[in-house]
């Protein structure tokens, strides 16, 4: 029996939060190569930039409008009119446009950020609003730092966002300071308690200061939200966003504990993985889930047997279906006989027993010795081993 699924959007926003990573700047043509691969993999929306923030940025904006073919094209503005309407400007080349407007609704950020009362930013909402919905027709409308807003105060904003015509309401974790049940109770809280929910997506948009990203977008789908934003390998403000492979293949490996289903073609995950640290610099770390130099590598020799007789002993993903074309046993000092005597077969070698036995324990010896054991060092190790027990 198949159980139909809930379609997520995926919300990429590589191009605006994660620009925003200090020393994240990427030029014009890098950013239209990323838009380009973000569009032929499926993400359903590309938040392009901030059109207001530069020239630069409403140029980058404006290219990607006119030259998307799929994805909904969005850009961002503050709660000023001159940025929804220079945003509105931006994309509306694309043949699906929107417009993301937000404002900060936390007690913290109306102190200290905007001096103003709730009832002055309740106005503005109403106000910036109802003006990009006479621009065009999808409007997302954020309440900033909603995790640290009372919950009465957000249902009431967010019944106006909905009211002007916002059609996706998303309620970020600025900060990263929700945990995932805190988030998941949010979402059901909103949806339940605002009268007109039901004309409007919800969406999850969170930050990884506490490391809980991925698990908070989660849980924000499992209370009712159906978009997701994130970036291409989590980068973004601080300590980054979610990241877009991450939620991608939780979905796919967990289907069923979540039960979900999104556009995103995983094969194509880490060739954008690549193509985004190259523009941005932010080279990923080796551990990195999914798109890790290591996320498909194995050296215990524990590991390598299990993986030399079953796959599925030590990975829960095929490394081809996220682009990667294979797993690879690397030979260190963990390694096992088992995978040594499977690299000399891959290297054109077979040795018997005793031959095989003696290069095996000069293979451990240098591995003692040196971080890495390469190809060209077996082979030369095997050379000598065969050169030898023919003196
Ligand atoms: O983290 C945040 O609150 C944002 C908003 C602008 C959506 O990036
Ligand atoms: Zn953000």
């Amino acid at each position: 029996m198949t159980t139909e699924k809930d379609q997520v959007r995926i919300f990429d926003t590589t191009l605006r939060d994660g620009e925003q990573s200090p020393g994240a700047s990427m030029t014009l043509e890098e950013k239209l190569q990323i838009a380009e691969i973000l569009d032929e993999m499926g993400v359903d929306i590309i938040e392009a930039g901030f059109p207001i923030a530069s020239n630069g940025d409403f140029e980058a904006v404006s290219e990607i409008a006119k030259r998307s073919k799929n994805a909904t094209i969005a850009g961002l503005a503050r709660a000023i009119h001159a940025d929804i309407d220079r945003c509105g400007e931006a994309v509306k080349h694309a043949e699906k446009a929107r417009i993301h407007t937000f404002v900060s609704t936390s007690p913290i950020h109306l102190q200290y950020q905007m001096n103003k009362t709730q009832e002055q930013v309740l106005d503005i909402i109403t106000d910036t609003v109802t003006r990009a919905r006479n621009l065009i027709d999808d409007v997302e409308w954020s309440a900033m730092d909603a995790t640290r807003t009372p919950i009465d105060y957000l249902c009431k904003c967010v019944e106006e966002a909905i009211r002007c015509g916002a059609t996706t309401i998303n309620l970020p974790d600025t900060v990263g300071y929700a945990t995932p049940d805190e988030y998941k109770r949010m979402f059901e809280d909103i949806i339940a308690r605002v009268p007109n929910s039901d004309q409007a997506v919800f969406s999850v948009h969170t930050h990884d200061d506490l490391g809980l990203a991925v698990a908070n977008s989660l849980a924000g789908v499992a209370g009712g939200a159906r978009q997701v934003e994130c970036t291409i390998n989590g980068l973004g403000e601080r300590a980054g966003n979610a990241a877009l492979e991450e939620i991608v293949m939780a979905i796919r490996t967990r289907g069923d504990v979540l039960p979900y289903a999104c556009n995103i073609d995983p094969k194509m995950l880490t060739r954008a993985s690549k193509l985004v640290s190259g523009a941005s610099g932010f080279a990923v770390q080796y551990n990195k889930a999914i798109v890790g130099k290591n996320a498909f590598a194995h050296e215990s020799g524990i590991h390598q047997d299990g993986m030399l007789k079953n796959a599925e002993t030590y990975e829960i993903m095929r490394p081809e279906d996220v682009g990667v074309r294979a797993t690879s046993l690397v030979m260190g000092k963990h390694s096992g006989r088992h995978a040594f005597k499977d690299k000399l077969k891959e290297l054109g070698y077979e040795l018997g027993d005793n031959a095989l036995q003696d290069a095996f324990r000069r293979f451990k010896d240098l591995a003692d010795r040196k971080k890495h054991v390469y190809d060209e060092d077996i082979e030369a190790l095997v050379e000598d081993e065969i050169a030898t027990a023919k003196e």
